[in-house]
């Protein structure tokens, strides 16, 4: 049986607002594999999980994140935006959510701020290794963390057409994967990618037809808004 990893991008964020724990747990409830999270510093410098600079799309503060202390963001509502029944959801703390309890899942967290890097790698240094992969789209401080940390899994993330340098950068700073938005993704970029010991796990994947295309290139897994609707496709393959 060929092994799909199936990440829940910012949880299952088709189900739950994303990013919260209540996005977490409907993902592991679904059976995904892994959770992945975006990371910004508050402004007293505790890593916290929220994909935009900005608090206005997802929670009922204003601004950037990076303008309020932790206490200031804990009592946002991070839920009712996106359905009443979700009200009273909060802005996570990475560490919430790396120790939260059931069962295990590997985390794939996105450093958004560069300057939330060395308090990630501090703190993902708590738990076992193989549990957490760091990724970003900057690059030169995927090559930072690689040089603080020879083991450390790291994944490029990629949204441009030409790819072909980005995956010589990846392999150079032995990252475990390359991860290219779906538009992007080809029968040349995933052998490129696999000749060089890279998996590839596109995002994000939420149709049929996406998914029908990401397993005929051989991809390794993908990253999906919706785990439970993907793992019953997956069936249909
Ligand atoms: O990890 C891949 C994906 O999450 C990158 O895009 O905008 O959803 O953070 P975005
Ligand atoms: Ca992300």
């Amino acid at each position: 049986m060929r092994r799909f990893f199936v990440w829940a991008h910012r949880g299952a964020s088709a189900l739950a607002p994303e990013n919260t724990l209540a996005a977490f747990q409907a993902a592991e409830a679904a059976g995904a594999d892994g959770l992945e999270l975006d990371v910004h510093l508050s402004h007293d410098g505790v890593p916290v999980v929220l994909h935009d600079e900005t608090l206005d799309r997802t929670s009922d503060g204003r601004g950037p994140v990076a303008e309020l202390v932790l206490e200031e963001l804990q009592r946002l509502d991070a839920g009712s935006w996106f359905s009443a029944a979700f009200a009273g959801e909060k802005i996570p703390t990475l560490q919430e959510v790396l120790c939260r309890g059931g069962r295990q899942l590997r985390f794939n967290v996105e450093i958004k701020d560069s300057a939330a890097g060395k308090a990630v790698l501090g703190l993902s240094r708590s738990y076992p290794q193989a549990s957490i992969v760091l990724s970003s789209f900057d690059h030169d401080l995927l090559y930072q963390l690689r040089r603080r940390a020879p083991q450390l899994p790291l994944a490029f993330l990629w949204e441009q057409p030409d790819w072909a340098a980005a995956v010589e950068r990846a392999a150079a700073c032995t990252a475990e994967s390359f991860n290219p938005r779906f538009d992007f993704l080809s029968a040349e970029l995933v052998a490129a990618c696999h000749q060089r010991g890279l998996a590839v796990y596109p995002w994000t994947v939420d149709t049929f037809a996406r998914l029908q295309h990401c397993w005929q290139l051989g991809v390794d897994g993908v990253f999906c808004n919706d785990p439970k609707q993907l793992l019953a496709w997956l069936k249909d393959l």
